[in-house]
């Protein structure tokens, strides 16, 4: 299926706006795009805490609404000024965006559940137990009842330069223990992944709820694992700990995160990727680089 042929990427500073900067511009979309920051490459300044103060946006076949505040601690700390960027801001520039683009797409997450049931369908009742899944769920509930509105909900993006996996990568590497948490679950996709899926959806051009997950579901101690292995540090330096909901932001910790990716599998031919093959993906450059740490 063709690109689109001109796409407006919302939040191109972000890890997922970047790369999909970089991925519609390769494959000959013409970009267009917004940072809150004054110091950007991207085409236009947006920052969605100050809707008076937005430019006149271009007519675009699509947009990819990336940015917002995707901290769950930080949403937590700051409730209103969270969600005046996470829901009202965002809301406001999709009615904008909707009314000269054919598709909103939302960028939403796994969060909108609980985390009580694995391999969550696209159709369930959203359920959140932190203020992040509160925003998403209520931005996406908006951009669902715009024409053209789409949203996709994304398990945990890992990439090889992920303060957490780098930081672990050079503790493991110089014998120094790390404490993960053996009690909060991650689905992890690589960004290619996340970014391909957008495309499949933005090419397609089909409103409605789509999903990118992981296929089974970790704990962070597992990912500390895989990683110690990768490097060849003894195992005895993980040293798992219990998550706190409160600590991280949430009421109740969630025991899954993985999402049902049926639809995507029969239209794409996307099926979830399995934990195994995405940690290979991802720690592979990372333990290069920790070894490179490890021996100055
Ligand atoms: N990465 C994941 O694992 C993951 C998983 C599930 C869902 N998602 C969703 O995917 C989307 C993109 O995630 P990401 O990982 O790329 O996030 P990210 O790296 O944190 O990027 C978010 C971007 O939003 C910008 N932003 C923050 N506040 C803003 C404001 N007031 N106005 C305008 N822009 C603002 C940030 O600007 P600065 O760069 O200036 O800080 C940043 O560039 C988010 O909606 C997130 O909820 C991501």
């Amino acid at each position: 299926m063709p690109l689109p042929g001109s796409v407006l990427v919302v939040g191109a500073d972000g890890l997922i706006g970047a790369a999909l900067v970089r991925r519609l511009s390769r494959g000959g979309s013409r970009v267009l795009s917004t940072s809150r920051r004054a110091a950007s490459h991207a085409t236009f300044q947006v920052d969605l805490a100050a809707p008076g103060a937005w430019p006149a946006l271009p007519k675009v076949d699509a947009a990819v609404l990336c940015a917002g505040n995707t901290s769950i601690s930080a949403c937590a700390e700051n409730p209103a000024a969270s969600a005046a960027v996470n829901v009202t801001g965002l809301s406001a520039l999709a009615d904008r965006l909707a009314a000269q683009a054919d598709m909103v797409l939302l960028l939403s997450s796994n969060q909108v559940f609980d985390g009580g049931v694995p391999r969550r369908g696209r159709a369930d009742g959203t359920c959140p137990v932190c203020q992040y899944g509160r925003q998403k769920a209520a931005a996406e509930a908006h951009v669902l009842g715009l024409r053209g509105g789409a949203v996709l909900r994304l398990t945990k993006v890992l990439t090889p330069d992920l303060a957490l996996l780098t930081g672990w990568c050079a503790d493991l590497a110089a014998g120094r223990p790390v404490t993960p948490f053996d009690n909060f679950p991650l689905a992890p996709v690589t960004l290619d992944f996340a970014v391909d899926t957008i495309v499949d959806i933005l090419s397609r051009g089909q409103p409605g709820v789509y999903q990118a997950s992981g296929a089974d579901d970790l704990t962070y101690a597992d990912l500390a694992r895989a990683l110690a292995g990768h490097v060849g540090a003894d195992p005895g330096l993980v040293t798992p700990v219990q998550a706190v909901a409160a600590g991280l932001g949430f009421e109740r910790l969630p025991r899954y995160s993985t999402l049902e990716m049926e639809l995507e599998e029969a239209r794409f031919g996307r099926a979830a990727p399995a934990s195994d093959s995405v940690l290979e993906e991802v720690i592979r450059p990372i333990v290069l680089t920790g070894r490179a740490v490890a021996h100055g």
